[in-house]
């Protein structure tokens, strides 16, 4: 009688060699290639920028397209294209920023200056919990206000218009200062984010860490 337990067999070593290789797919070679592997910027949905504060709410975007017109809504009063360097840019020192940052390489310097930065902000990244940059510009940075945790992935846009599939990997908005986390918690409530926001209280006093969560939703 046919049993209708299947049996696993391992690959012969032969089979194994002759597999296909899997393609590793990071998130800076999406941000970089489109399927056809030819250069695309991809670009937040306007319906989170606006949710966040908007192109009023926002005083600067360091990274910003050459052309402007390639976004699908403008982000921030002032926008900053690569030409004239939004990294090494003076970012005067009350402005309010908005920042999705070209991943991969880099990440770092644009993380700090933003953490640092004095007049906060929001930042969106990829969700990465493991590099440096992750553990000291977002988790530990005593600016870090709040945190939200994509539900699901979001879905970029082209300079052409049309909205990507969805990326690889969820993503984190960075609160950098209170008015940073009141939108993202605003953004959140009003159902334009999906996901966990974690505000980040630092407690001084043990005895403050029983007085009430503000992760509560
Ligand atoms: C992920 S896109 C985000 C665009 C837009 N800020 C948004 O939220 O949709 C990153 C942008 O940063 C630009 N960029 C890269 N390096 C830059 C630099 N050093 N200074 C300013 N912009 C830069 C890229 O051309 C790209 O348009």
């Amino acid at each position: 009688m046919q049993s209708n337990v299947l049996q696993f067999k391992p690959a012969t070593r032969t089979k194994r060699l002759l597999a296909p290789k899997a393609t590793r797919l990071t998130t800076a070679c999406y941000k970089a290639c489109d399927k056809d592997h030819s250069a695309v910027d991809w670009y937040t949905p306007p319906a989170i920028v606006e949710a966040l504060g908007g192109q009023e709410g926002f005083d600067l975007d360091p990274c910003t397209p050459e052309d402007h017109s390639d976004l699908p809504a403008p982000t921030a009063r002032r926008m900053i294209p690569r030409s004239q360097d939004g990294l090494a840019t003076v970012w005067w020192p009350q402005a309010f920023v908005w920042m999705n940052p070209p991943y991969g390489k880099g990440m770092d310097k644009w993380m700090t200056k933003l953490a640092n930065h004095p007049g906060g902000g929001i930042a969106l990244v990829p969700a990465h919990m493991d590099p440096g940059w992750m553990h000291d510009f977002v988790l530990n940075h005593h600016n870090t206000t709040a945190i939200l945790l994509t539900r699901g992935r979001l879905k970029f846009m082209r300079p052409d218009g049309t909205t990507g599939t969805a990326a690889p990997t969820g993503s984190v908005f960075v609160a950098y200062g209170q008015r940073a986390a009141r939108n993202l918690k605003k953004a959140q409530e009003e159902g334009v984010l999906r996901g966990k926001f974690f505000a980040i209280q630092r407690v001084t006093k043990v005895a403050n860490a029983n007085q009430g969560s503000a992760n509560d939703e």
